[in-house]
């Protein structure tokens, strides 16, 4: 590695051990080095701190010894085997990383081991440093980290630079946020990527999935309760998620699922900041930034009444509204390998890139779920491909229908190759009318392709079971 010869370093004053130093204390990357006698050489004080340590402490003692990390200590059996293992998966005190081991060798000699560690969470949320020990405090961790920033969000189409322009802008600011988007276009990554780029990013991130959870549980969930509140409840009683989330973001998933009553504690709380725990007296005030997402048009149900006007104008002080990805194709390319990439490092492949015939077809592809979709498409693919170009057998069967209509349409106008798909239209059509007896197509397909298995189906289509189930609900195929 070194260009300079050892009297060469020593002439012009150059410290191997400074430059290595260096780039140890400066490497965004926890950095872990063993030695053949399995005891630590080198480790960087931010991985020490994670590990609840310090280098001092660590360096010269066996691995085994100051490490109680069962998964770092995989470095013993590299030196044992010499053989590297990458991407892994793992997490130290509720921090994910992924982590690749790797031999080091001099001529072909193992004289140790490195363990290279990115951290998926990049910053420590502020509220980990309080009463580390509570089962609280753990329940907290574990709902308030936040993985993704504006860096994460992947496109360059006009529309998407235009929203992390915003986003940026508005982050700061601690004006309430409504997200609007089809399934899987990104609403949830965004709403991480607003509190990590706020003032508020060492506070909690919480959040409530309005749909996931009945209506009865969903006020204690928001607002806690004191114990004997209710028969049933936990001794103690129960902090809410709004107390939970002081000083840092709410994040409301699936809004349109809110009930009426709740909608107005809700607005209660948005207007006063105060929370009031079932069954107790007094009121506290919480400081919460409130983020909500939905995928229905809140608007009609403001206009139907399902929605409450006052609530609405509340909540969407400032709209960040995600356009499906068939919207934004060029956004497809750099999504597929970014998440080519990722696979890379989670299969230990080294898939380059994907054939020209699916990069056809990916932007012919309609996209009913979107990123999730395109991301689900490439895993699917790494599952069954043995070369490192994602081709056209690699792709579930809908799409390899699409790729042979599309060859088949080959010099057609695209009018006569829209024929060729089996959509028809008929006079005083609207365009959502189509888009919708369209995707109810797609939907009966895919649940006859998996024989009715809705879990299955849910998969295939790249959305969320309770997605799916909302979609069997507008298109009254329950
Ligand atoms: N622009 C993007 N760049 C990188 N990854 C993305 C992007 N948009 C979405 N994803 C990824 O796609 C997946 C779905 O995103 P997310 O869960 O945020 O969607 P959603 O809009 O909340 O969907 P749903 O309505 O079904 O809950 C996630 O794995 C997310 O990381
Ligand atoms: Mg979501």
């Amino acid at each position: 590695m070194w260009v300079l010869y050892p009297e060469e370093l020593q002439e012009y004053n150059y410290s191997p051990e400074k430059i290595l130093e260096t780039i140890f204390e400066n490497s965004n990357e926890g950095l872990l080095v063993v030695g053949e006698n399995g005891r630590v050489l080198q480790i960087n004080d931010s991985l020490a701190l994670t590990l609840k340590s310090t280098p001092d402490k660590m360096i010269g003692k066996p691995l085994t010894e100051v490490c109680k990390h069962s998964g770092l200590r995989k470095l013993i059996k590299i030196i044992k085997n010499g053989v590297p293992e990458f991407g892994k998966i793992d997490s130290i005190e509720g921090r994910s990383f992924l982590v690749d081991y790797l031999p080091i060798k001099n001529n072909q000699r193992i004289q140790g081991a490195l363990a290279k560690i990115k951290f998926l969470n990049p910053e420590r949320s502020g509220n980990q440093e309080i009463d580390e020990n509570t089962a609280k405090t753990r329940v907290k961790k574990k709902q308030s980290a936040v993985f993704y920033t504006v860096d994460h969000i992947i496109g360059n189409s006009p529309q998407l630079i235009d929203l992390k322009e915003t986003l940026l802008k508005v982050a700061p600011r601690n004006s309430n946020v409504l997200i609007t988007g089809e399934s899987g276009t990104g609403k949830e990554l965004f709403a991480q990527a607003i509190h990590a780029a706020s003032l508020r990013r060492s506070g909690p991130f919480i959040k409530i999935n309005c749909a996931a959870i009945p209506d009865t549980l969903l006020e204690s969930e928001f607002f806690g309760y004191e114990e004997g509140a209710f028969t049933g409840g936990k001794k103690g009683g129960q902090t809410g998620k709004l107390e939970l989330a002081n000083g840092g973001t709410v994040f409301l998933d699936e809004i349109g699922d809110l009930s009426f009553a709740l909608q107005a504690k809700l607005l209660r709380f948005i207007q006063e900041k105060e929370i009031q725990k079932l069954g107790a007296g007094d009121t506290k005030i919480s400081d919460v930034r409130v983020v909500v997402a939905t995928n229905v048009n809140l608007e009609q149900m403001v206009k139907y009444k399902k929605f409450r006007e006052d609530l609405y104008y509340r909540l969407n002080v400032v709209n960040f509204s995600i356009p499906p990805l068939r919207e934004r194709k060029e956004d497809i390319f750099e999504l597929a390998e970014c998440f080519i990439e990722k696979f890379n490092r989670l299969f230990g492949f080294q898939v380059t890139g994907i054939s020209e015939e699916v990069q056809n077809v990916f932007q012919k592809y309609f996209w009913p779920g979107n990123v999730r979709e395109l991301e689900n498409v490439i895993e699917r693919a790494f599952n069954v491909m043995e070369g490192n170009v994602i081709e056209k057998q690699h792709l579930p069967s809908h799409l390899i229908t699409l790729v042979d209509s599309d060859n088949h349409g080959a010099g057609k106008s695209v009018l006569q190759q829209e024929s060729d798909l089996g959509i028809t239209f008929s006079e005083g059509q609207t365009l959502e009318e189509i888009m919708n007896r369209t995707e109810k197509l797609i939907i009966i397909q895919a649940l006859k392709n998996s024989k009715g298995n809705k879990a299955k189906a849910s998969q295939m289509l790249g959305i969320s079971r309770p997605g799916l189930y909302k979609k069997l609900v507008k298109y009254n195929l329950v």
